[in-house]
């Protein structure tokens, strides 16, 4: 695999963020030359202070504002004639905080506009040499906000696509809804522009559901744990939650970091994943799975994290629809050279996090 990036360039978006540290590990690892964008120096800076071997090996473009004019352009036109051109670009940065004041200015328009202004640039200046733009999606775009969660229903598909609106999110003050507009109309843009402009390079979208995993991103301290972390995981050790039974998560469906990782690298050379949607599911996440894993891996920390009622996995009334993997399995499999996926199951997925907090001094 070491070879699979020779001569090929990769242009992320968002370098610093929880999955694009991931993604951006792997790039190096297998040889891509990287041109990464981040929204200041000093978050380049963190990346290579928490990462010192990374130094020297990737280019760093700062993007501070997708909502400025043609803010992608000048980046695009300054590799186009770069020793390397680009090949790839892997569009992972669009907010992903569900504190905020304004929906439609904090989480809507940065999405839905960085989304958009790094197609046309792409499209514009990309040159003949770029093949395959993919973009880090969510299930929320594909599963139905407002779907009765007291029973199980029609596994969700690739075809789906999230119904929620802009005006529901606002008038609500939803922020969890304002995110999930914020992801269905990006991918919707996305694909839109495709079919408008054609092109030369195609689009990839991955889907995938909450997303927990080991932490190399740059930190500091507890309130720097990522949002879906600290809310499936964290949330049971600091404090947050005294209780188990009365939590709620949004989604119960998650995806290990490492496999959203590998499956955005394996997705630039796979042909197969051309033009596709890829669903990305490992399984069922609930608050009383978490603290069982929990207290049965590390005894140290039983003190802080509830009981629950460890043989009662889904809280009460609760009956998560599931979803029908196979299409994008198929797609997953053809991305791997032994030709076949496998997924980090939750007990591995929670263990490695919560190690990672340790280990990171973040608990
Ligand atoms: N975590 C999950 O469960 C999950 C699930 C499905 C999909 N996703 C998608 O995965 C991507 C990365 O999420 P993550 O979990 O890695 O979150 P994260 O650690 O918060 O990373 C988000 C990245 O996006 C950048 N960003 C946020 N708002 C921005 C804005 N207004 N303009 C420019 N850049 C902005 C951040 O930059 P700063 O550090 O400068 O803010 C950061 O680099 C997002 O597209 C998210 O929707 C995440």
């Amino acid at each position: 695999m070491a070879s699979q990036g020779n001569g090929q360039h990769v242009l992320l978006t968002g370098a610093n963020g929880f999955v694009a540290s991931h993604i951006l590990a792997i790039l190096l690892e297998r040889g891509f030359a990287v041109t990464a964008t981040v929204r200041s120096q000093t978050k380049a800076d963190d990346i290579i202070q928490t990462h010192p071997s990374w130094k020297g090996k990737i280019n760093f473009v700062i993007v501070s504002d997708f909502t400025s004019q043609h803010p992608f352009d000048e980046l695009f036109e300054n590799t186009k004639n770069s020793a390397v051109p680009l090949t790839y670009v892997i569009h992972t940065a669009s907010p992903l905080k569900f504190n905020v004041k304004d929906i439609q200015k904090e989480m809507i328009e940065p999405a839905v506009m960085g989304t958009t202004e790094i197609l046309k640039s792409a499209h514009r200046h990309g040159g003949a040499t770029l093949k395959r733009f993919v973009l880090l999606g969510s299930a929320v775009s594909v599963l139905d906000s407002f779907e009765d969660i007291t029973r199980e229903g029609r596994p969700y598909t690739e075809n789906d696509w999230n119904p929620v609106t802009v005006q529901q999110a606002i008038n609500r003050k939803d922020t969890v809804l304002g995110y999930n507009v914020s992801k269905t109309q990006g991918e919707q843009t996305a694909w839109e522009f495709m079919k408008t402009h054609r092109p030369k390079f195609d689009l990839t979208v991955i889907n995938p559901d909450i997303i927990t995993g080991p932490m190399i991103h740059p930190i500091s301290g507890s309130g720097s744990i990522n949002e879906t972390n600290h809310f499936a995981i964290a949330s049971f050790i600091d404090g947050t939650h005294k209780t188990v039974e009365d939590v709620r998560f949004p989604f119960y469906h998650f995806v290990d970091v490492r496999d959203v990782a590998q499956s955005h690298v394996d997705a630039l050379t796979n042909p197969a994943a051309g033009s596709q949607r890829i669903l990305l599911i490992s399984g069922l996440i609930t608050p009383q799975l978490v603290v069982n894993i929990i207290r049965r891996h590390f005894p140290a920390l039983e003190d802080r994290v509830p009981e629950g009622n460890p043989s009662q996995i889904l809280p009460d009334g609760i009956h998560p629809t599931g979803w029908d993997m196979r299409v994008s399995l198929d797609i997953l499999s053809k991305g791997r050279k032994e030709g076949s996926w496998k997924y980090i199951e939750l007990e591995q997925s929670v263990t490695d996090t919560v190690q990672s907090m340790i280990d990171r001094n973040v608990l």
